[in-house]
């Protein structure tokens, strides 16, 4: 028998029970606050996993008690560590616009270490749902708006927290999150039902999770949201068929938070024994804070909706993971070591570099940028310049404000003998304009104006739709004053702009004089902000997701399928708006360095490809400015005649050269030819004969693309 034989035979029903629950913890400076009377429940064996306890002490008391229950199964504990630990890195869609999986995987690998060491054995992160829609806050934790692209962060992701060997004590349980279909909701708003098809499903939402099931993700968080119909949390066709019967998802699927006894009120559950026996048959295994499982399980049993069998399933997988976490070798394995300072040092030089290379640059015009070395007095407006804390981004686990370096203290330190003259002018939200007028005098003998703008941290992520996503409060005003005075006085004004989530801001991309998609950049934004402003650093972060020009053209995204009237200037009845043109402000992987970059001599191998075929691609990329800076290509697809329509454009590949000044280089690109294969009208795969174009280039914008055709062949 094995050990997990052993103890499923040896447990009470309220035992097992215990290890289908997952209950939250607050935690304070002076110790753990266990909610309600989860410290007994631990002790007596009926509560077996926590969510929002950190730091060495409180997780080993928490363990010790686990310990002393009857069977002595240790404590799984987890918490949101989405964009870092203690140490914040730049928030999901910001380290997305690095386009560098190399980093992608160090930041999860870092955040691991440093939450282990804290005495965590799980995060719920990564979060993968792909999003087109900038009202919805959680776009801010996710991939951005391509399936292809999320499905690549899936696999880093799920490398970097757990590792190759889940039992070793710096690794994490990494939990695939929001499975599926959450970024599509009703208008944007939060929680509300998604409503797709079956195509759109698999073609965009699901092969994130499929990569996250390859990668070997320990577990999987169903979405709050209704598809189709059907509660995720209750979802038998998609997480019991699809997730464990096709991709053969053996981990465990834990609910979100309160998800079970949501059920009810989705109105697919008259009360909780009936929530909880639904959860249960379509494969949730962990019941995150309802208590349907502890409360409503017993009596799902008794009416005979459920078995033992089921529960039994369950408890195995719980118990399989703890397992191969390495808790029932060690429970203090995690947090049994204090990390070195070194380890402390380094991981702030990550989040340095990540945050450099996350900023994307939008805008610049007459070189308003880098910030001239003649540069001697710099006016800062606005109220994100002063704003430490607001720099954690929406998901900040244990990341403190004190750790974190503001737009003002990065600049103080990184532009010595330049005079800084500040003032916040406006609040983030608050509709007091009076200090506009006096902000502005600051800029009397100034060389340049810098606008610290956006949302705060907490206006993206959970629960943090916008039916406005664009300035907040008074803050518009104050750019328009800005621009006003910038032109009076003859000196460039120059906007960071903080949020997480395309904004819509038609008047500052006209009007500024150079804007940078600053995002939330983390515990080391200020420094990243003035390595890029100082001209250190050329800037080199790419949009993963494209900026609207109004609301009314969301959604928008690059990999639209056509229509059979495309826009045509001549001829009224085309697709289009009366009022704003068709394509982005900015399309998706749009960013500008400190240099030009040219691209020439594009060959594509072979010409004629089978399904195993790898195509190669090679283009050559000359950087003939006047800086050294990071060139990105984006490799597309299309597919222009096939048996069911196809995007305009599919991603397949990017890379980057970094090439001082005057140089050239080589950029090889490849991708699998069976990638060209699609569901076809039966939603079976089909792999279709026919010209293809192979499209390459620094954006999703077309009329920038080197096009060659090849030719697939059965
Ligand atoms: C609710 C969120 O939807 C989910 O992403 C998170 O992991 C849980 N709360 C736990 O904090």
């Amino acid at each position: 028998m094995t050990r997990i034989d052993t103890l499923l035979a040896e447990m009470t029903l309220a035992e097992k029970l215990g290890q289908l629950t997952m209950t939250a913890s607050g935690y304070a400076v002076t110790g753990p606050i266990i909610v309600g009377d989860s410290s007994e429940s631990i002790a007596d064996g009926t509560l077996g996993n926590l969510l929002n306890m950190v730091g060495p002490g409180p997780t080993r008391e928490m363990q010790d008690l686990a310990k002393q229950s009857r069977l002595g199964i240790p404590l799984l504990i987890g918490l949101d560590i989405v964009h870092g630990h203690r140490s914040l890195f730049p928030i999901p869609l910001a380290e997305m616009a690095a386009f560098d999986p190399a980093l992608w995987e160090q930041t999860a690998r870092e955040a691991a270490r440093e939450a282990a060491a804290d005495g965590l054995a799980m995060t719920f992160a990564p979060m993968l749902d792909v999003s087109r829609d900038p009202r919805w806050g959680r776009t801010a934790e996710g991939p951005g708006e391509d399936a292809w692209l999320g499905a690549r962060m899936a696999e880093t992701k799920v490398r970097g927290f757990q590792t190759a060997d889940l039992s070793s004590p710096d690794a994490l349980a990494a939990c695939a999150k929001h499975f599926c279909a959450y970024g599509p909701v009703n208008a944007g708003r939060e929680y509300a039902a998604v409503d797709i098809s079956e195509r759109t499903l698999h073609e965009v939402h699901l092969p994130p999770f499929e990569a996250a099931v390859k990668a070997g993700v320990a577990t999987i968080m169903p979405a709050f949201t209704d598809l189709n119909g059907i509660p995720m949390t209750a979802h038998g066709p998609l997480l019991r068929d699809y997730l464990r019967g096709q991709l053969g998802f053996d981990g465990v699927i834990v609910s979100d938070y309160n998800a079970i006894g949501e059920l009810i009120k989705h109105g697919v559950a008259e009360d909780l024994p009936a929530a909880a026996a639904l959860a249960l048959q379509a494969g949730v295994d962990i019941d995150m804070m309802a208590d349907g499982y502890r409360k409503g399980l017993p009596v799902a049993l008794e009416r005979g909706l459920v078995t033992m069998a089921q529960i039994d399933t369950a408890v195995r997988r719980v118990l399989r993971l703890k397992e191969q976490l390495g808790l029932f070798d060690d429970a203090y394995a995690r947090g049994a070591t204090q990390e070195r300072p070194e380890a402390i040092a380094g991981r702030r030089a990550l989040a340095r570099t990540v945050a450099t290379r996350s900023i994307t640059m939008l805008k610049n015009e007459s070189q308003a940028l880098p910030l001239a070395p003649s540069l001697r007095r710099l006016c800062v407006l606005g109220p994100l310049a002063d704003a430490a804390e607001e720099m954690r981004g929406p998901w900040w686990a244990a990341g403190v404000a004190e750790n974190h370096v503001s737009v003002l203290a990065g600049l103080s330190a990184g532009l010595p003998g330049v005079e800084i003259h500040y003032a916040s002018g406006v609040g983030i939200r608050d509709d007091d304009a009076n200090g506009i007028t006096a902000a502005l005098e600051l800029s009397e003998g100034a060389d340049a104006i810098l606008l610290c703008l956006g949302e705060a941290a907490n206006m993206s992520g959970e629960a943090a739709s916008r039916a406005y996503p664009e300035l907040p409060g008074q803050q518009r005003a104050l750019a328009m004053a800005a621009f006003e005075q910038g032109r009076e006085l003859g000196i460039p004004v120059i906007v960071l702009l903080f949020s997480g989530r395309p904004l819509i801001i038609p008047e500052l991309a006209e009007q500024a004089d150079a804007l940078l998609a600053c995002w939330f950049l983390g515990c080391e934004a200020g420094h990243a902000i003035a390595d890029v402003l100082s001209g250190r650093v050329s800037p080199s972060g790419r949009t993963p997701m494209s900026w609207p020009r109004a609301l009314g053209q969301v959604p928008i995204f690059f990999g639209q399928r056509p229509t059979g009237r495309p826009e045509n200037p001549a001829d009224y009845y085309t697709s289009k708006y009366l009022d704003v043109p068709n394509d982005p402000l900015y399309p998706f992987g749009h960013g500008l360095s400190y240099t030009q970059f040219a691209h020439h001599d594009l060959r594509v191998s072979p010409l004629v490809a089978g399904e195993h075929d790898h195509i190669e691609v090679q283009i050559e990329v000359t950087n003939y400015g006047e800086h050294e800076a990071i060139e990105t290509l984006f490799l597309f697809t299309r597919d222009k005649v096939a048996s069911v329509t196809r995007p305009l454009l599919e991603l397949r590949a990017f890379g980057k050269l970094s090439l001082p000044a005057g140089e050239s280089g080589t950029l090889n690109l490849s991708f699998p030819a069976s990638a060209m294969r699609f569901l076809g009208a039966d939603l079976k795969p089909v792999f279709e004969p026919g010209e293809i174009e192979i499209l390459i280039g620094p954006s999703a914008d077309r009329a920038q693309l080197m096009v060659q055709s090849i030719q697939l062949q059965a």
